[in-house]
């Protein structure tokens, strides 16, 4: 098997929009009157959800009008943010077909579908011409794609000169074994995490500066220990990410809160900025 067709079946749902209603249902919303806040707690498919995305887009702060590609939209949570808050028309990429079908419906429903549009596609063969893209960015993605030289050189050709990448993956830390199932992940084959080093070095060689890089273990740990407290004391909301997550949701969340608490991973944000490569000063 590819590494893509493994990534595409460890995201498989089988009945995601259906299930995704159907929580919603339970959670005492109509699904005709949805508005993006009611979606939040399913689909922001990173630690930390909304909040995270939050955090991230304060440091990205693309200004309203920018057209943004999202690399590996997934079920559309950030894209939809960016489109309401921050005034963007996003283009949203992503390798399932099921999360496509399901981040355009959910965007209907929420009345943004003029605002923000999705496509399967591969992060490695962008079906865009070059300069297509003012600011770019992807948040949990580069866990699952082994080449990161060609994920950042198509990211490359696709921005425009001077724009952003702002990207949030979980990266490692430290040295030691990785237990799965993870979320990104049911075993190695799908699994690529690498050091913040590797990705400076790699965003370097292909025409990026990192302008800004912040590690949000911290924040990582605080919002497990407090969704930690809350289920304990009633078990799982009905909507929420376990959704997406599906039947080894609560092994795939234990597992990568082990790996967090040991200090092996870490999710970190970087900011880039698309500059033009200068072989005998190096990047300006
Ligand atoms: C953990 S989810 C994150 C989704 C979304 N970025 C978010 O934060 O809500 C990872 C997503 O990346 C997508 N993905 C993984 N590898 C990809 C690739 N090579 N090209 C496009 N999408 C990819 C997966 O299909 C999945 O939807």
């Amino acid at each position: 098997m590819t590494v893509e067709r493994t990534v595409i079946e460890h995201y498989r749902h089988g009945a995601l929009e259906e299930a995704l209603l159907a929580g919603l249902i339970a959670a005492g919303k109509d699904p005709d009157k949805l508005t993006p806040d009611d979606l939040a707690a399913a689909d922001e498919f990173h630690i930390g959800g909304r909040q995270a995305t939050i955090d991230f887009a304060t440091e990205f702060a693309p200004a309203p009008g920018r057209h943004l590609l999202d690399i590996g939209s997934g079920i559309g949570g950030p894209s939809r943010f960016f489109a309401q808050h921050y005034r963007c028309r996003v283009t949203g990429i992503d390798l399932s077909a099921e999360y496509v079908i399901a981040a355009s419906s959910l965007a209907r429903r929420v009345g943004l579908d003029s605002h923000v549009e999705y496509r399967q596609a591969s992060a490695l063969e962008l079906p865009f011409p070059e300069h297509s893209f003012d600011d770019a960015y992807m948040q949990h993605v580069g866990m699952n794609i082994a080449d990161k030289v060609r994920l950042f050189h198509e990211m490359r050709r696709v921005l425009k000169p001077n724009g952003m990448f702002a990207l949030y993956d979980v990266m490692r830390i430290d040295e030691g074994p990785l237990s799965y199932p993870l979320p990104w992940a049911s075993s190695e084959e799908a699994n690529f995490i690498e050091t913040p080093a590797t990705y400076r070095a790699l965003l370097t060689a292909e025409g990026f500066v990192v302008v800004k890089e912040r590690n949000r273990a911290e924040f990582a740990l605080d919002i497990f220990r407090a969704l930690t407290a809350k289920s304990a004391a009633g078990g799982p909301p009905p909507f929420g990410l376990h959704i997406v997550m599906g039947a080894t949701a609560q092994q795939k969340t234990a597992n990568m809160l082990a790996l967090l608490e040991r200090g092996t991973i870490a999710p970190v944000e970087m900011i880039c900025r698309r500059v033009e490569i200068n072989p005998h000063a190096g990047n300006v």
